[in-house]
């Protein structure tokens, strides 16, 4: 018979583990976390009570003596390619946060394993579920808008600036070496993958940065422009400045009859100006579920896992983000336009 239940270990119990475990508790009950695996043992404890898991201090000791099918990766990145090799290796179904990896080697790595050992792999990007892009992509394909000519991404990461005095060794965002860059590989994907869903996949882009926060090596401000393949362009910005961010809109979709507005922050809404709306209809307001699109892209996992469902991304389109941040970084330094998919 099927199997109508997936047991998953959570490796990494850090920030992004306590939302993944919110989403499984109220979107995925067929998921059952059964091992916890942190390096720090009381933070993988600490996680284990709340559900039936096992704590695990390594996820070479919880492959051995562990009882899951698939595991979901959340550590810096610099660890996910290790991490996810030995998953597979293992035989274990795997899902990996963003990104898969911080270099196009580590990745072609872990999709070489994934290969190998023909289990279901998922780079989890939640915005492809957020209720507000899966709305806007919907009105796109509708022709609610029109032709899209062009389109802004506004990231203001709304987090304070870092403590003072910094701990050491400082939390593994600020060091190169292990995030793979600053603000635009990290939490500036959720805001390429909206893009990416409306105006088609990213041809090439330019790109400014700099580093606001000296102690974090990478940049915590970035500017572009990007050129889609379908010809349309787009500005992105990512910026971490400090603990007071205004409102506004994050982003702005532009066709030929009208206009989509999404604004920032959770009260934010989904605004529809053309023929029909001439001075805007409320479509929607954000609430939670930009939250639940953990749930969602869990299910998405375990329903491919279990029944075979095709994932709404796969993990080759998954690497669109880290190719754009890549290509960013490039034109950062060159100060010319440089090809997402070229090399
Ligand atoms: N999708 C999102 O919105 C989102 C948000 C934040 C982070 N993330 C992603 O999630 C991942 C983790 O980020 P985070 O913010 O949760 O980081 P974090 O630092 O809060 O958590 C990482 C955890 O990994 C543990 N760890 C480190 N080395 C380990 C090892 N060798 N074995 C086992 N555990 C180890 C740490 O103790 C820590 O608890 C990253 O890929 C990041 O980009 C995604």
């Amino acid at each position: 018979m099927a199997n109508t239940e997936l047991k998953i270990a959570f490796v990494g119990c850090g920030n992004i583990a306590k939302e993944h475990l919110k989403g499984i508790k109220k979107h995925v009950p067929h998921l059952k976390v059964t091992a916890m695996v942190d390096s720090n043992l009381a933070l993988a404890t600490a996680m284990a009570h709340e559900t039936a898991a096992r704590p695990f201090d390594s996820l070479a000791a919880a492959l051995a003596e562990g009882d899951f099918e698939a595991v979901d990766i959340m550590l810096p990145h610099h660890l996910h390619e290790q991490a996810a090799v030995m998953a597979f290796a293992a035989g274990k179904h795997v899902l990996l946060e963003k990104p898969m990896a911080p270099t196009l080697d580590a990745c072609d790595h872990i999709l070489q394993a994934a290969r190998a050992a023909g289990r279901v792999f998922m780079v989890a990007e939640q915005a492809e579920y957020w209720p507000d892009a899966v709305t806007v992509q919907h009105l796109i394909q509708t022709g609610a808008i029109g032709e899209v000519l062009t389109a802004r991404a506004y990231f203001g990461n709304p987090y304070g600036l870092p403590q003072s005095p910094l701990p050491e060794p400082k939390p593994w965002r600020f060091y190169l070496a292990q995030a793979g860059g600053g603000i635009t590989i990290d939490g500036g994907a959720h805001w390429l993958r909206p893009l990416r869903m409306w105006l088609g996949e990213i041809e090439a882009v330019v790109a400014a940065s700099a580093r606001p926060i000296a102690d974090v090596e990478g940049e915590t401000l970035l500017r572009a422009l990007l050129r889609f393949r379908s010809g349309a362009i787009a500005s992105f910005d990512a910026v971490w400045a400090g603990a007071f961010m205004g409102a506004g809109d994050e982003f702005r979709v532009t066709g030929t009859l009208g206009e989509i507005i999404i604004e920032k922050g959770n009260t934010g809404r989904v605004l529809l100006y053309n023929a029909q709306h001439p001075t805007g209809e409320v479509l929607m307001v954000k609430g939670d579920g930009r939250s639940d699109a953990f749930g969602y892209e869990l299910r998405d996992f375990t329903n491919a896992v279990l029944n075979g469902s095709a994932l709404k991304a796969g993990p080759a389109y998954a690497l669109g983000e880290l190719r754009t941040a890549l290509a960013m970084y490039r034109s950062a330094q060159t100060g010319r336009w440089e090809q997402v998919w070229g090399d």
